[in-house]
């Protein structure tokens, strides 16, 4: 139906705010976020993650604190990701019982309630050469590397964690997971799905947290192009087929369209990753003075929401829950 001017004037509905609030087509909310946090080694260590002001890295001990304040704020989640103290050819650390994660994990389920703990699979920051995988001749080996990934997902779980979410985009990964958590009574436990992840450029500032830049090539030969848009729904399917009850779109912000057709296509829950150079870009901006971060923060969410996430991974999250306190005040 088109209505039409002056029968029909769209300035009356935005003429007060509360109107525009009773038909704001899209809702964010603290129960919408997930919180990314880097654990590492070590005692007493707060460190801020230059490219990603605000943003830390932490050892157990202070994470907790940092852990217990996220869930004091509502937030549903965190995202740990761990820097272990030893890197080697098959990371090792990855699934090892004392392993960074595991301790983290351990220690978070101790103290602090209501929360859940996700916990990204993949070996990048466990391994020597900076790859998702084993390496022979140049090259990440698939299948070899699907054992070590089950075997970290299990010790996740094992440790505590309430959710997986592997990150490496090796083929049957999910599938592999959820096998073996299968086979040891983890039935019940979720996998969130990096399934759509791309290789991307946006990920800079996050090697450098997680320091898990590789060492030689890059990752292109497992993540995906992106130029490419219907193999993220067939990325999508495989990883639905295999089990995942989450799937994920990662970028988030050059990636609307697929977070659209992902939603629209399978009508699964989806998650979308504001990523680590998503966040830099904007707290760069808004340090020299050029944007307004928390509106262009919360624009640029509204929007992932709007292209049809169900939830995001940002490192903005407890900056949103504080500007969402002040919008209501
Ligand atoms: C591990 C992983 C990465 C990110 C999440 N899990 C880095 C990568 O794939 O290189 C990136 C997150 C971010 O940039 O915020 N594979």
């Amino acid at each position: 139906m088109l209505r039409q001017f002056p029968i029909f004037r769209a300035r009356r509905l935005r003429s007060r705010p509360e109107f525009r609030d009773l038909v704001r087509e899209t809702h964010l909310d603290r129960t919408d976020l997930i919180y990314p946090m880097f654990v590492v080694p070590g005692v007493d260590v707060e460190h801020e993650i230059p490219s990603m002001p605000g943003c830390f890295q932490y050892s157990v001990d202070r994470l907790i604190p940092a852990v217990q304040e996220v869930a004091d704020l509502g937030i549903p989640g965190i995202i740990l990701f761990g820097i272990p103290r030893h890197k080697d050819g098959r990371g090792s650390e990855a699934y090892a019982p004392d392993g960074i994660i595991q301790q983290a994990v351990l220690a978070i389920k101790n103290t602090v309630d209501h929360l859940l703990v996700i916990t990204d699979v993949c070996l990048c920051e466990y391994t020597d050469h900076g790859h998702c995988g084993v390496i022979r001749d140049g090259d990440v080996l698939n299948d070899p590397t699907l054992e070590l990934l089950a075997e970290e997902a299990l010790s996740h779980i094992q440790a505590g964690a309430d959710m997986v979410a592997p990150s490496d985009m090796m083929d049957g990964r999910v599938g592999a997971i959820r096998q073996t958590l299968d086979q040891n009574g983890y039935e019940s436990i979720p996998i969130l799905a990096y399934s759509a992840k791309y290789a991307s450029a946006f990920y800079g500032p996050f090697r450098d947290a997680a320091d898990s830049a590789p060492q030689f090539g890059d990752r292109r030969s497992y993540q995906m192009d992106p130029a490419n848009a219907d193999e993220a729904l067939h990325e999508v399917a495989l990883d639905l087929q295999e089990g995942a009850d989450i799937v994920m779109v990662k970028p988030a912000l050059a990636y609307m369209d697929i977070i659209h057709r992902v939603k629209t296509t399978f009508n699964v829950p989806v998650a979308a990753y504001n990523v680590s150079g998503e966040y830099a870009m904007i707290k760069a901006a808004a340090g020299n003075g050029w944007i307004d971060e928390r509106r262009v923060a919360l624009e640029v969410l509204y929007s992932i929401k709007r292209a049809g996430a169900d939830m995001i991974l940002t490192y903005f999250a407890r900056d949103v829950v504080r500007w969402l306190g002040e919008m209501d005040a």
